[in-house]
């Protein structure tokens, strides 16, 4: 790997000297761009990645921040070798924790940079852009030409292409999603899905309370939780094709994509996770009616035992799009998963009892229409407020 030895070992024997004679310590060159690299199983591209880096990036003084999230593959073995060769180059290993939106803020956020990069660790992103959204951020130093706050890598503007690095399913979805963006987030801009941008570290550590961990829109979030205070500019760029291992992003992407929208819609007032937690819900109110007509009317079951058992279908399935959705970056499997369902049981059964007494304490004797729509509202919030806050914490709590 070539480390850049020279600069190394001129700062290190400056240092020595300057020690000699009493003056602070000469520094290695604090890196003016950090390069975050989130990574999941990206053990065979990463090292090439790097060498890339190295040679796009001449001239510059870089780091590379490798967040990976625990990768079975041993991508984070791979890291630190690199690391031990490089000091350039640094790692986060998450454990316990899944997510690229995740993986880029807590890198953006370990940098002292004036500039973090995010691209991903695939290759699919063209490295040799860097400098050109570095340029384009720093300015000239002129009140003429101040810089802009964030560089897009933009697949949809003149130059830029999709290339071979989407399939035709994912490149219309991603169409429909832009425009989503569009309509609703008022983000303006040709790739708001492109996973590959620069931006000043200053305005990351603005936003960061709050962009959402999770899904991995990260720069749809920070650009519609800007609300219009970035200067943007767009830079063409030609998605490749990747080489080794496969995509993370299955179809579930497209649930994290409206869930943010939806969230960013009701001004942040509550969080992706929960609006996922209330739609599966909704779902689960669905299946309970199914499952109580079915039985009634097909098995001749009678109303009580029909209804109790369409409860517990109800709270299965619920639990099952839970566990794969809402908080598919804490799948439980296996026994624990057992034992999450059995959890999940528990904290239902006392949402029922929130929601009944709440609804009771508004509810009056011969109550008009209003009083009684009321209650029973009133009732359900609080049994699913219940739900969401008990089972993120009995039954899919942090590892
Ligand atoms: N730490 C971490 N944790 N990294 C992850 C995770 C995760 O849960 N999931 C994926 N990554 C890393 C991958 O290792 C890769 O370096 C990068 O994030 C992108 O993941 P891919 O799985 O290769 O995504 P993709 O190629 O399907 O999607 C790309 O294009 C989309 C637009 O079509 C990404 O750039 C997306 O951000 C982008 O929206
Ligand atoms: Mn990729």
């Amino acid at each position: 790997m070539p480390v850049d030895g020279a600069s190394l070992s001129q700062s290190q024997s400056a240092g020595s000297k300057a020690g000699d004679a009493g003056e602070p310590a000469a520094v290695l060159h604090a890196p003016e761009l950090s390069v975050v690299l989130p990574t999941f199983n990206e053990r065979d591209n990463l090292p090439v990645l790097i060498e890339r880096l190295d040679v796009a990036l001449a001239g510059i003084a870089w780091e590379a921040i490798v967040v990976d999230d625990n990768s079975p593959d041993g991508t984070t073995e791979t890291a630190r070798q690199l690391a031990n060769r490089d000091p350039r180059i640094r790692v986060i290993r998450r454990v316990g924790r899944r997510g690229l939106s995740g993986a880029c803020i807590e890198g953006m956020l370990a940098s002292s940079a004036d500039y973090v990069a995010v691209m991903d660790a695939d290759l699919q992103h063209d490295e040799t852009l860097l400098p050109k959204m570095l340029e384009k951020l720093a300015g000239d130093g002129t009140a003429g030409n101040p810089g802009a706050d964030l560089a897009v890598a933009s697949r949809h503007v003149d130059g830029g292409a999709v290339g071979d690095g989407l399939s035709a399913m994912r490149a219309s979805g991603s169409g429909l999603a832009n425009r989503l963006a569009r309509i609703f987030l008022h983000v303006d801009l040709s790739d708001p899905m492109s996973g590959f941008f620069m931006i000043r570290r200053t305005q990351v550590e603005r936003l960061a309370p709050q962009l959402s961990s999770q899904g991995f829109k990260i720069l749809l979030d920070i650009v519609a939780s800007a609300k219009g205070s970035l200067r943007i500019v767009e830079l063409p760029f030609v998605f490749r094709e990747r080489l080794h291992g496969q995509s993370k992003l299955d179809t579930l992407v497209a649930l994290d994509f409206l869930g943010l929208i939806l969230s960013k819609l009701v001004g942040d007032l509550v969080s992706v996770r929960f609006l996922m937690f209330m739609m599966v819900g909704a779902s689960g109110v669905v299946v309970h009616m199914v499952a109580l007509f079915s039985l009634i009317e097909g098995f001749a079951m009678n109303f009580q035992v029909a209804q109790t058992a369409a409860t517990f279908v109800a709270m299965t399935t619920n639990f099952y799009l839970n566990n794969r959705l809402t908080y598919r970056d804490r799948r439980l499997h296996g026994w624990a998963a057992l034992r999450g369902l059995l959890t999940f049981y528990v904290v239902c059964g006392f949402g029922v009892i929130a929601n009944v007494g709440v609804a009771s304490l508004i509810y009056q004797e011969d109550a008009g229409r209003i009083l009684i729509g009321v209650a029973g509202a009133a009732g359900a919030v609080m049994g699913a407020v219940w739900n969401y806050a008990a089972s993120s914490v009995l039954t899919w709590r942090k590892a």
